[in-house]
């Protein structure tokens, strides 16, 4: 239970505050947002016309057609026929804001109380020590905080358990109590030792802004990096999200929204200006903190480590969301290079360099694909058989009908193309081409030089870059290295201009000049605009070559069927290279 409510009218208010009606009754009803409400057609009347009006600020919702109307507590018990009580739980489950029928029968529990008491003392007590620390102020100043953001984060630090105790008696509570929260441990001689001894504490706050407990690092060489209050009925990891009861006011004017992993990475975001993180204490994220975070965009950020974990992190999260999708709801994945976390990777770099990874961010469905792509090992038909398992048991696990056909569509097509390519690849031997003119070598080097700088090029325009034939033997040679590395490593791939410094001087030193006089000075959208104009130039030889060859094979084919096939690709080459020949690529 996160919050008792004593009457129904709090209650109500308090999901109010935490929900937007839209997004509860967006679950069932199909709105579209217009002006101050959101409207569709309405589910307690047929209708053609769109004429059932939600509207957030007020929290109410009203069919001017049948006249239907009311809070969110009639719009659920009607639409789902349930009984009051059972109504009042579907909400609580979805807000994660309890409701106690009768407050007398169940008051909250007198130990809750205490624990509650004890704990915003204890963290009165942990920040005072702070100050007095000076070895731990340092140490979070070697990382970047300055007092803004300890005094935003309440720091702390906890000393010597009998300072924390002697604290507290004087604050009226006998050891007896302060045993039932868990700041002591009791070791195996049955003495007690403070839960947070020596470590910087990080206060913990649940969804109504109550303080539930702490995280607490060592600056110390421990083992243990971090340990976090236990779960009970006041701290339910599930039910929390790190640095929101600090962030909410910036998170909602923003409508933007960061999960990152660790608590120094909301912390140090922050720093940069970035006060919309938020962590779910580790890699996990449950059904609640995902709703949490859909409450507050559409799109949250994903943005876990670099490292192997996090990418893997990212997938599962990536399987497990599918199951809560809602049209126009999803999540962005951030990859953070060099296996660096936030903190790490905005060492010495602005806040710009955080936005562009942001801007470079792939989508939920990329990801899914990319996954799927990943566990095909070989071109073998029965491995590509395999894909359409695949495939069907990702849309299987997407509850939403109208998302899981949208789905269905998306990875169908990318599963084509996909098999498409290794035909080609196999079938059509291109004819190679002399480099005729200096700028035609030009586009090549920018080429491999964007893919070196941007590592996304290649999840993104995975297919058409593989379609490419360069006619610089140096350049095709170094293209093949590439393609290589990130066929064998996939996802934890990370490419790097600098990774030629010792390997090939002459060419880094290249790289480096066309960098600084063609790339640096334009934006990201110039940048993807460049790439996508220069795949298109490198890959239009290709595609005529191959409409030549497909023509001559329509002409000798007799078979009817493969001939209408043939037909099929012949108009969709062509197509692509219409497009490619009128630039017509914004
Ligand atoms: P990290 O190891 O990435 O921690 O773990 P961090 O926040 O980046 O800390 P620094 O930068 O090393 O100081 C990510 C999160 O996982 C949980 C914590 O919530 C941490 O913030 N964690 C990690 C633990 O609970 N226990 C641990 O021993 C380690
Ligand atoms: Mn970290």
């Amino acid at each position: 239970m996160i919050k008792p409510s004593s009457s129904i009218n709090h209650f109500l208010n308090e999901v109010n505050n935490k929900i937007r009606l839209s997004d509860f009754i967006g679950q069932f009803v199909n709105l579209i947002e217009k002006g101050n409400s959101h409207v569709g057609k309405c589910p307690f009347h047929n209708e053609k016309t769109p004429s059932f009006n939600v509207n957030n600020d007020k929290s109410l919702f009203y069919c001017f057609g049948c006249k239907t109307g009311g809070n969110i507590l009639n719009f659920i018990t009607k639409y789902k026929n349930l009984s009051f009580l059972e109504a009042i739980d579907y909400i609580s489950k979805y807000s994660g804001i309890s409701y106690y029928i009768d407050e007398k029968k169940k008051p909250l529990n007198s130990d809750e109380k205490l624990i509650f008491q004890i704990l915003k003392y204890t963290n009165d007590f942990f920040q005072l020590s702070l100050n007095n620390s000076k070895q731990v102020i340092k140490y979070l100043r070697e990382r970047g905080l300055s007092n803004e953001e300890i005094k935003t984060f309440n720091l702390g630090f906890c000393p010597d358990e009998k300072y924390l105790i002697n604290f507290l008696q004087e604050k009226g509570f006998d050891t007896e109590k302060i045993k039932k929260t868990d700041l002591l441990i009791k070791n195996k001689s049955n003495e007690y030792f403070g839960r947070f001894r020596n470590r910087i504490t990080f206060p913990i706050f649940d969804f109504s802004n109550k303080l539930v407990g702490f995280g607490g690092r060592t600056i110390g060489v421990s083992k243990i990096k971090y340990i976090n209050s236990q779960e009970s009925v006041v701290f339910k990891k599930s039910q929390i999200l790190f640095g929101l009861s600090q962030n909410v006011d910036y998170i909602r004017k923003e409508k933007e929204i960061f999960l990152v992993e660790g608590y120094m990475d909301v912390i140090r975001l922050f720093s940069f200006g970035i006060k919309n993180a938020v962590s779910s204490l580790g890699t996990t994220l449950s059904e609640l903190q995902l709703r949490k975070l859909w409450n507050f965009s559409s799109l949250p950020y994903i943005c876990f480590d670099g490292d192997e974990a996090g990418i893997n992190a990212s997938k599962k999260v990536a399987l497990k969301v599918l199951k809560f999708l809602k049209p126009g709801k999803s999540l962005k994945f951030i990859t953070i290079p060099g296996q660096a976390d936030p903190d790490s990777f905005l060492e010495g770099k602005k806040k710009s360099d955080f936005t562009d990874l942001k801007n470079q961010s792939l989508d939920l469905s990329t990801v899914i694909w990319e996954i799927i792509k990943e566990s095909i090992t070989t071109d073998t038909p029965e491995f590509l058989a395999s894909i359409d398992q695949k495939i069907t048991s990702i849309i299987k696990s997407i509850d939403d009908s109208k998302v899981s056909a949208e789905y269905f569509r998306f990875l169908k097509a990318k599963k084509d193309g996909f098999i498409w390519n290794i035909n080609k690849n196999q079938s059509i031997s291109y004819k190679e081409k002399k480099a005729e003119s200096v700028f035609e070598n030009l586009n090549e080097k920018i080429f491999i030089l964007m893919i070196l700088l941007n590592n996304n090029y290649l999840s993104e325009f995975n297919e058409e870059i593989f379609e490419v034939k360069l006619s610089d033997e140096i350049l095709k040679k170094e293209m093949k290295e590439i393609l290589r590395a990130y066929t064998e490593k996939k996802n934890s791939f990370v490419l790097i201009v600098d990774s030629y410094k010792g390997k090939n001087p002459a060419f880094y030193h290249e790289m480096q000049e066309l960098q600084k006089t063609h790339l640096d000075n334009l934006t990201i959208r110039e940048k993807n605009k460049l790439f996508r104009q220069i795949l298109n130039n490198l890959r239009l030889p290709v595609l005529l070559d191959e409409r030549k060859s497909i023509q001559k094979e329509i002409i000798d084919e007799k078979n009817t069927e493969i001939s209408n096939n043939l037909l099929k690709k012949y108009s969709r080459i062509s197509e692509e290279i219409k497009i490619i020949q009128n630039k017509d690529i914004e």
